[in-house]
């Protein structure tokens, strides 16, 4: 039997289920920032994609947190507008996992998780050593839902530098089987890219 559900009555939570379980799977961008005085933060976001090709513009969205405050990673893309996006893959993802913490603001993930810093051209914000792709950024624009508990707030930022290791970019395409991205399904459970298939596109 089919089910239809008006929005407006669910709760939060109900919506949180039925729109992470749906849409999914997410790829994941692992973003770092700092905040006015320098302190850097990383933190991944499932609610993610590429927004633009040219200009290139990707798309991420931090909700309020259960006690309606903007995450620091929101708070510092207002305040000093640059980032770095990583995509999270297989290597890296119990550091990954390990930066999702709630940690006070000038706390540093990059430290909690053991991972080092390396100097992204275009951008001060630092990106990960260890991670084969990252996209030096810069803030286009915040669109904020709301003030309420898991209002999310949209953030576009434009592409203005790549750092794209050797081992999963040829100059032409990117390896996926080196690359190893991986998706976020609903609740713990992730998805790797293991099992493909292709279509050819009508006409
Ligand atoms: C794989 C993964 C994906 C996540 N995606 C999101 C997301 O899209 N939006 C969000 O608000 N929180 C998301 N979170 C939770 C944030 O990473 C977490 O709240 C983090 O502490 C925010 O850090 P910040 O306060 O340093 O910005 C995700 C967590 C994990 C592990």
């Amino acid at each position: 039997m089919d089910t239809l559900l008006e929005t407006s009555p669910l709760s939060a939570g109900t919506l949180y289920r039925l729109l992470s379980g749906s849409i999914c799977p997410r790829p994941i961008a692992w973003v770092a920032t700092q905040d006015g005085q320098g302190n850097a933060n990383l933190a991944p976001f499932s609610f993610f994609n590429v927004a633009s090709i040219d200009p290139p513009i990707l798309a991420f969205a931090p909700l309020l947190d259960g006690s309606a405050q903007p995450k620091d990673t929101l708070r510092n893309l207002e305040d000093v507008g640059e980032c770095v996006v990583h995509v999270g893959t297989e290597g890296l993802i119990e550091a990954l996992n390990t930066t999702s913490a709630s940690l006070p603001p000038q706390e540093d993930e990059f430290a909690l998780a053991g991972l080092e810093k390396a100097a992204m051209p275009g951008v001060s914000v630092p990106r990960i050593a260890a991670a084969p792709i990252a996209f030096g950024c810069q803030r286009v624009q915040v669109i904020r839902f709301g003030d309420q508990p898991l209002a999310g707030s949209l953030i576009l930022v434009k592409v203005v530098s790549i750092h794209a290791d050797e081992s999963v970019w040829d100059g032409r395409h990117v390896h996926l089987d080196t690359l190893k991205p991986v998706g976020r399904l609903a609740g713990s459970d992730y998805v790797r890219v293991s099992d493909r298939f292709a279509l050819d596109r009508p006409g």
